[in-house]
């Protein structure tokens, strides 16, 4: 078996703001991978938003060469991003890479989606390296972070790296470990090609690049492949590495990270996680090789509609959808038409987090102002003949006097804090009326509370609650269970006496008064004022359970004529009042595209 023992593949372990990008800023720089003139912060986080929100959403591969004792390595780093909803993507890059480092902040502690994420790592059989990052803070906790680390992995302090990613430190130490300590690819060049595809993106001349790591053969220019799910054939029109932009090469070996441009133009033809193999091979070998593990259908739990304000905008949105799928395919889409809102999609995503970002880019990419319902997870509602109906939109919810049980998805819900707010986190979880399931220490001053809940609460403003107690120090992760009964109903709003379908919701029916005067407040809020007054209500099974009033904004019709003669002035308020009934009656209030935005932005982040 030949391979190429020069090469590691790794990627970093982090939760949100633990200084993965800083930390990968630097490798860059200590590689020389990014000339020193061209660098700036966050230099892997290639999206707009991702800068804007101090995120990284996609992850951006990168190549880089390192001398060590005389020997250049090939350093392949897969970014991978830290929050919960895109621990699909994360799923992905540890596919294609040996070794991980763990980063985890001093001052904050390991948080539980870096739990889950690494317990994935684990499962992979990929060599973590622990580092200790922002040890230059006042308030880093390194001692106690070491001890939480060190009882997590099972491992010896000695093996943790103290870095600060912020002033360089420590930088070349952990690099150096990677190259000790990440095994080179146990991939074979003499074999037939096979690659495992984790990202791809569209262009508009070579058509579809995907991003893959290669396990077997060697691939270049020219030759034709196969893609393994879809059964597709394509053509290389070019293959190269990342620095971190696209750099032709003549050719990609096993071992090696990197991209192909497939020509392939048909967006549906390339699925991330498929294998793809030479034509060659296909045609050979009657039995095809075996397609590589490591992949994971992305599974939806959070569902919205979107309909275009303009109908006529129907068509920018599907164009939108399907240029969207292409950098992410952990979302999908289905056509949705209805009498009141038209044609539209209903979107499905990994969580509330991932579905407002993928609303921010329809917004920011495509310039479209939508229509957006409130965030729905999927119940099974059984009627009274005994068939099962699966629900993904409140809209949809049927008539209560033809229902006989509803399920709902429960979660099992992993909250880690400082100790001292256990008080607190607990009165924040008995809201979700769930049950509690354990609690246990983590390291000296920490706790971890597994406790099961309703997913429908957790992606409402649970999390914003959860943080609010904490003073930020809280973090949680959650698995989904399953379904379970519920007694659930639909609350619709109505705005100037007009139901607005977007904003129905399905609520416990223990709640519904409290939820009702919840919404009605926030809509208050939000909605800009009209020139009459305009009532905001909720309603549950035929009753109105809640109101607001946004009052009336006056223009001030008279101000002209100061000291004026008043008939003048009777007359302009009597045809205001007029222009106002007039407005009431059409009952026709815009409601702006940024309030829909507001309405849903209750999740996590
Ligand atoms: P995501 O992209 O959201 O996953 O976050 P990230 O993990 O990439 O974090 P990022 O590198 O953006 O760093 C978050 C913040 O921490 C930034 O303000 C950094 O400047 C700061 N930071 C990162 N490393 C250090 C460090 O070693 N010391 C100090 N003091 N600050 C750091």
């Amino acid at each position: 078996m030949k391979n190429q023992p020069n090469v590691r593949n790794f990627c970093i372990i982090s939760h949100i703001d633990h200084g993965k990008s800083t930390l990968a800023d630097r490798f860059l720089e200590l590689t020389e991978t990014v000339p020193k003139t061209k660098m700036r912060p966050q230099y892997l986080d290639l999206m707009e938003l991702e800068r804007e929100k101090g995120i990284t959403i996609k992850m951006q591969p990168v190549r880089m060469v390192y001398a060590l004792d005389d020997v250049a390595y090939i350093l392949n780093l897969i970014d991978t991003p830290g929050h919960v909803d895109f621990s699909y993507e994360v799923s992905r890059s540890l596919a294609a890479v040996e070794g991980a480092i763990l980063l985890v902040d001093a001052s904050q502690g390991i948080q539980a989606q870096t739990i889950y994420n690494l317990e994935l790592a684990r499962k992979q059989n990929l060599v973590i390296i622990p580092a200790i990052n922002k040890i230059d803070l006042a308030q880093a906790r390194v001692e106690e972070t070491k001890k939480e680390i060190s009882q997590i992995l099972g491992i010896k302090e000695e093996e943790i790296f103290f870095i600060s990613a912020k002033l360089g430190t420590n930088i070349d130490k952990l690099l150096e470990a990677v190259i000790k300590k990440v095994p080179p690819p146990k991939s074979d060049i003499d074999s037939p090609f096979r690659a495992l595809i984790f990202d791809s993106k569209y262009d508009p001349f070579k058509g579809i690049i995907t991003f893959l790591r290669v396990f077997n053969g060697r691939i270049g220019e020219g030759e034709k492949i196969y893609l393994m799910s879809t059964k597709t054939e394509g053509e290389v029109k070019e293959v190269g590495y990342f620095k971190p932009h696209l750099v032709p090469e003549k050719e990609l070996k096993a071992g090696d990270v990197g991209y192909i441009a497939t020509g392939i133009k048909d967006l549906g033809r390339v699925r991330v996680g498929d294998t793809i193999i030479s034509f060659k091979a296909k045609v050979q070998n009657l039995r095809l090789p075996e397609p590589l593990p490591g992949y994971q259908e992305p599974k939806s739990v959070v569902f919205v509609s979107f309909y275009p304000e303009n109908a006529n905008d129907f068509n920018l949105l599907k164009d939108a959808l399907n240029k969207l799928r292409m950098t992410d395919p952990s979302f999908n889409f289905e056509l949705e038409k209805r009498e009141s809102l038209g044609r539209g999609y209903r979107c499905g995503f990994l969580g509330s987090l991932h579905a407002e970002i993928i609303t921010e880019r329809l917004k920011r990419e495509f310039g479209l102002n939508l229509i957006i319902s409130i965030p729905s997870v999927v119940y099974k509602i059984i009627n009274v003949k005994g068939e099962e109906k699966l629900i993904f939109s409140p809209i949809d919810w049927p008539d209560p006097n033809l229902i006989q049980g509803i399920q709902e998805p429960w979660v099992r819900l992993e909250v880690i804090f400082p100790r001292s707010y256990f008080g607190k986190v607990s009165e924040v979880l008995e809201k979700l009326g769930g049950e509690y399931i354990e609690s246990k220490f983590l390291g000296e001053t920490r706790t971890v509370i597994i406790y099961n809940a309703p997913l429908r609460e957790i992606i409402s403003d649970f999390y914003d609650n959860l943080k609010g107690a904490t003073q930020g120090f809280a973090s949680m992760n959650y698995e989904v269970l399953g379904l379970r009964s519920a007694d659930l109903i639909k609350m619709d709003i109505l705005i100037a006496g007009k139901k607005e379908e977007v904003f129905s919701r399905v609520v416990p029916r223990e709640k519904a008064y409290q939820e009702g005067k919840r919404i009605v407040k926030k809509l208050k809020e939000f909605l800009p004022r009209q020139l009459f007054s305009v009532a905001l209500q909720a309603a549950a099974e035929g009753k109105i359970i809640a109101r607001e009033t946004i009052s009336a904004r006056s223009k001030d019709v008279i101000a002209p004529l100061y000291g004026g003669d008043y008939t003048r002035k009777r007359k302009l308020l009597e045809k205001q009042k007029k222009g106002k009934k007039k407005l009431k009656e059409r009952g026709q209030i815009h409601i702006p595209p940024d309030v829909f935005l507001k309405m849903f932005r209750s999740g996590p982040l």
